[in-house]
């Protein structure tokens, strides 16, 4: 797995027991990082990824962080996917899944594939990118777990994980790459530590601030066959001064909807 990030945080791997140390290698390996023995001191920073009964669990390295897992098949995702809106809610109106069942999307900002996992749970057939290996192995692994419980099997198995830049993705793709283009850039965090969702604060040490927004835009502008859509705070300037086609708005998002630029 390449590392893509400008300046990716130091990743640091250790196994809790001797029994997760299989587990804690492939890790490793799959970083492109070692193992380490133990946890390293808090003075040394970066980011800790524990293998722990047979999961992987990440924070921050310093102590008032909390571990971060992914789930789909239970907790928060499987909650939102049950009891979410149905497909009228925001996001699925807003990518036109509604009207049009069976969408290929490409999900340009992958994260923790939150929004990718709902929109799967109604049909769409997702290609995720993210430029950060280890929220893709977090994906992966959370999504190989979700194709093991019968419920949450098919929505798991149509979500695909890439782990690349998004802007050199999309500028590679001869013709369109995909019916809709979802970005949900990184928002600059203004509240601090304590108010912040551990995941969250996470999301920004691992990811650090947005740097592709505009770019990533306009490279999508070029490759969707329908609709580009960016998921945006509700009182948040749109990302580019390109005309809207439309928009969703929810209590605290908004979903600004784009027309593709037509073909050269
Ligand atoms: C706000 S998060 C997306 C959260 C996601 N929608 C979810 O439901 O979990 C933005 C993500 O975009 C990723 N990202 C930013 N620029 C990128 C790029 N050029 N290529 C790939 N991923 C990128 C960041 O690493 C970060 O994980």
């Amino acid at each position: 797995m390449t590392i893509l990030q400008q300046n990716p945080p130091s990743l640091h791997v250790f196994a809790e027991a001797a029994d997760d140390l299989p587990l804690a290698q492939a890790v490793a390996a799959q970083l492109g990082t070692g193992l380490l023995p133990s946890a390293p001191q808090e003075a040394e920073g970066g980011i800790l990824v524990m293998v722990r009964d047979g999961r992987i669990q990440v924070r921050e390295n310093r102590a008032d962080a909390a571990p971060v897992s992914v789930t789909f098949h239970a907790g928060r995702n499987a909650h939102r996917q049950r009891f979410g809106g149905g497909i009228n809610q925001h996001l699925c109106r807003a990518v036109g899944l509604n009207k049009s069942p069976g969408l290929h999307i490409i999900d340009a900002n992958g994260g923790y594939a939150r929004d990718a996992f709902v929109l799967a749970g109604f049909g769409a057939r997702i290609t995720l990118l993210e430029q950060s290996p280890l929220l893709c192995l977090m994906v992966k692994e959370a999504l190989q777990d979700a194709a093991q419980d019968s419920q949450f099997a098919a929505t798991a198995e149509r979500i695909t994980v890439i782990n690349t830049d998004s802007v050199a993705y999309l500028q590679a793709r001869t013709g369109t790459a995909a019916d809709v283009i979802y970005l949900d850039p990184m928002f600059p965090e203004r509240r601090k530590s304590a108010a912040v969702k551990k995941d969250m604060q996470l999301l920004h040490a691992l990811a650090g601030p947005d740097t592709s927004g505009e770019a990533l835009l306009q490279a999508a502008l070029q490759k969707a066959a329908r609709r580009v859509v960016v998921k945006r705070p509700v009182h948040a300037a749109p990302l580019s001064t390109q005309r809207l086609t439309g928009e969703v708005r929810a209590t605290h998002t908004r979903y600004d909807i784009y027309a593709p630029l037509p073909a050269d």
